[in-house]
C-alpha cells in the first residue's frame, strides 16, 4: 500500500465518519426542539405595592347615628349649626333666610313653615321631619331628596350628625322624645 492508498483510505473512513455524524447533528439541529427553560422573558417589573389607600368610608347607616343620640351632645351640635345659620335662624318666631326658620323643625311636617317657597322636590316629599328623616337629609340632602333647594353638602360624620339632631330637638317648647 503507497501513501496515496493510505491517504485515499483515511480519505474514505473520514467522509464516513462525517456523514454519519454529520447527518445526526443535522437532524439534530432540524428536529430538535429547543424549548427555553422559561417562556418569555422575566421583565424587570415588581409588582406595585397598592399605595395605603384609605379603605372606603362605611356606607351610611340611619341606625348608626339614631344608636348615638342618647349620648350626643346639643352643645357641640350648636357649634355643628354655625354651618347653618348663613341659611337658617334657630329661634323662636325667627326670620326666614335663604332657608326656613327651624324652631320646632323635629317632628314637624316637611315643607310646613308659612310663607317659604320650598321647592317642588321638597314639598312632594311626604311625610316628617322625624329624627330619622333629619338624619337622612343632613347626611346628604341632594341623595335624600334629589332636586330640593338647600345647598348644603351634608354632615358626614355620625357623631357630628348626633349632636346636631339634639340640638335641633331643643329647638322647641317641648322636646320630642328620643326614638327607642
Ligand atoms: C346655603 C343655605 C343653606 C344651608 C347652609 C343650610 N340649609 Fe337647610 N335649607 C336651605 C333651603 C333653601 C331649604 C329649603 C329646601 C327646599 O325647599 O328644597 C332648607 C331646608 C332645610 C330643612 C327642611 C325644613 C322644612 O321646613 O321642611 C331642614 C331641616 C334644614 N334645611 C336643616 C339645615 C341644617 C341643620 C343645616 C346645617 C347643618 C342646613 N340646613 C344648612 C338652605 C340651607
Amino acid at each position: 500500500m503507497d501513501a496515496f492508498e493510505v491517504n485515499k483510505t483515511i480519505g474514505a473512513v473520514l467522509s464516513a465518519l462525517l456523514v454519519v455524524f454529520g447527518s445526526k447533528t443535522m437532524l439534530d439541529i432540524v428536529y430538535k426542539e429547543h424549548k427555553p427553560e422559561k417562556a418569555g422573558w422575566a421583565l424587570p417589573i415588581t409588582e406595585v405595592a397598592p399605595t395605603a389607600a384609605k379603605a372606603p368610608a362605611a356606607p351610611f347607616e340611619v341606625a348608626k347615628v339614631l344608636a348615638l343620640l342618647p349620648k350626643a351632645s346639643p352643645e357641640n351640635g350648636q357649634d355643628t349649626f354655625k354651618k347653618c345659620l348663613q341659611c337658617h335662624t334657630p329661634d323662636k318666631g325667627g326670620r326666614i333666610l335663604t332657608g326656613p326658620n327651624l324652631w320646632g323643625v323635629v317632628g314637624r311636617a316637611r315643607a310646613a313653615q308659612p310663607g317659604f317657597p320650598y321647592s317642588e322636590a321638597m314639598k312632594s316629599h311626604p311625610g316628617n321631619w322625624t329624627f330619622e328623616e333629619l338624619a337622612k337629609y343632613l347626611h346628604d340632602p341632594k341623595a335624600d331628596i334629589p332636586g330640593n333647594k338647600m345647598a348644603f353638602a351634608g354632615v358626614k360624620d355620625d357623631a357630628e350628625l348626633a349632636d346636631l339632631l339634639v340640638y335641633l330637638r331643643k329647638l322647641a317648647d317641648s322636646p320630642a322624645p328620643l326614638p327607642q
